[in-house]
């Protein structure tokens, strides 16, 4: 008899990556690199994609610390430390330039954070333009800003477009006061909409709003309130997130405790009742937590296979080159991982003597890059395919006895080395992929290195 919903998340609600890499950052060993190694990654892989490459930007600073936030972020409201930023940005670019042995085909530059728009228009153009100047911007480009409309102005908008921005992102997380006032963040719909306004007229073709589930105080409600205020604005993409609960990481989640959290039934409940209503107003269910209108890019992706992740989230872009610039940012060569160290002042220690600031990395093995295969194509298109030519048959016999409880509770079905992810399975997706990681143990019952699955 298959098991209650009820009894699967009381099972599977354990402690397990998010699998935006593979392998997972707490997994990596950083012995396996170091500078030179890294730089000749880059040049390989750079050379081997006819130069072209994507950039993500981390900018760190937010005026207004919101408590649930798990991102890398400074909290500050001195906007004297725009330019200095700014300029160490663009000297890590420099370094990456001068190792580059023809201009870079750039086809994804993505801001993320942090609060982009806490720097002013004036120094985000400064950025954008040392980041392209010198460099080719391949014809069909997606560049991409995360703002939060409270710190957003028109004046971001339309020059950040004028330089060629044509995606953006905002955070709304819940509408319900009560949830704001949990997180510390109030955000009216009304300066909501003015951004979603602004941006249309100012032409960005792709409109993502990010909700979360989970979040202290909120109910099933709460996300029916969000949800149907988010459906007016019609954005393209809705990336509807769990919450994760990091607070030995993230020290502001300490404002409220665990009983003011909904359960795992609670927290499920409100996934199934955000979906539905997203899914009634004709947004289709991409990959893990996010929706896409069927006029969107990341829709077309999914039905057509070419859908990808990385550390930005899913994409439509097929790129094996990476350049993460910027405080905790992460860059990925395929072949090679390379985080830069997580607090502002030391990056910019090391930016100013000259160095790359890498502080951890790893090199992939070629067990690591075929399983990084794997999990892409469970998250991207719910099913793959264990090579037993390529895997060793004790790593096949673990994950097969792994995945034949997952699939006893009906979240998989296994033909051979196959693996398909049912449709009840979609809600399990890092449990199932945990099953083919052989870095996770068996039993995760002491690890406080991650949020929980569900
Ligand atoms: C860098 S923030 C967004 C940009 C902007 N700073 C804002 O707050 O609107 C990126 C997104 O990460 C998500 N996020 C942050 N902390 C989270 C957590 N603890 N659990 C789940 N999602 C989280 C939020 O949805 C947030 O919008
Ligand atoms: S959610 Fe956004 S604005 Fe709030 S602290 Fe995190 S990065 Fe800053």
């Amino acid at each position: 008899m298959n098991a209650s919903m009820h009894d699967l998340l009381r099972k599977y609600d354990v402690p397990l990556p998010r699998y935006t890499s593979y392998p997972t950052v707490p997994y990596w060993d950083f012995s396996t690199i170091n500078e030179t190694k890294w730089k000749r990654s880059v040049v390989d892989t750079f050379k081997a994609e006819n130069g072209e490459l994507c950039i993500y930007i981390h900018l760190p600073f937010c005026e207004n610390l919101c408590t649930f936030c798990a991102c890398n972020k400074r909290i500050t409201k001195n906007h004297d430390v725009e330019g200095p930023y700014i300029a160490a940005v663009l000297k890590e670019w420099a370094m990456y330039r001068a190792l580059l042995p023809t201009a870079p085909v750039i086809k994804e530059i993505h801001l993320g954070g942090g609060t982009p728009t806490f720097f002013s228009a004036d120094k985000l153009v400064e950025l954008i333009k040392g980041i392209t100047g010198g460099a080719i911007v391949n014809e069909s480009h997606e560049f991409s800003v995360e703002v939060h409309p409270n710190y957003t102005t028109e004046e971001h908008i339309q020059k950040l477009a004028a330089v060629g921005f044509n995606r953006l992102s905002m955070g709304v997380q819940d509408f319900d006061p009560k949830v704001q006032f949990a997180i510390n963040r109030v955000q009216s719909f009304e300066k909501t909409k003015e951004v979603v306004d602004w941006s249309r007229k100012h032409n960005y073709n792709s409109i993502n709003v990010d909700l979360i589930y989970g979040l202290p105080h909120q109910t099933i409600r709460s996300v029916e309130l969000s949800v149907n205020l988010v459906k007016t604005l019609k954005p393209d993409r809705v990336a509807f997130y769990s919450y994760a609960h990091v607070p030995w990481k993230s020290k502001g989640q300490r404002h409220y405790t665990e009983q003011n959290l909904p359960s795992v039934t609670e927290k499920w409940a409100m996934y199934k009742k955000g979906s539905e209503l997203l899914e009634e107003s004709g947004f289709e269910s991409i990959g893990m937590d996010h929706f896409a209108l069927l006029t969107d890019k990341l829709f077309s992706a999914a039905a057509n296979g070419s859908l990808n992740r990385n550390f930005m989230g899913y994409t439509t872009t097929q790129s094996k080159l990476i350049i993460g610039l910027g405080v905790s940012s992460i860059s990925d060569s395929w072949h090679a991982f390379a985080q830069n160290e997580k607090t502002v002042e030391v990056y910019m220690e090391k930016i100013d003597q000259g160095v790359l600031p890498l502080v951890n990395g790893h090199v992939l093995s070629e067990k690591d890059i075929i399983i990084r295969k794997n999990i892409l194509e469970l998250m991207c298109e719910n099913e793959t395919r264990l090579d037993s030519d390529l895997l060793e048959p004790r790593f096949i016999h673990n994950a097969s006895s792994r995945l034949e409880n997952l699939a006893a509770d009906d979240l998989v079905v296994i033909n051979k080395t196959n693996i398909c992810v049912t449709t009840r399975g979609r809600s399990f997706i890092r449990n199932i992929i945990a099953a083919i990681d052989p870095y996770q143990p068996a039993d995760k019952s002491d690890i406080k290195m991650f949020s929980n699955a569900i």
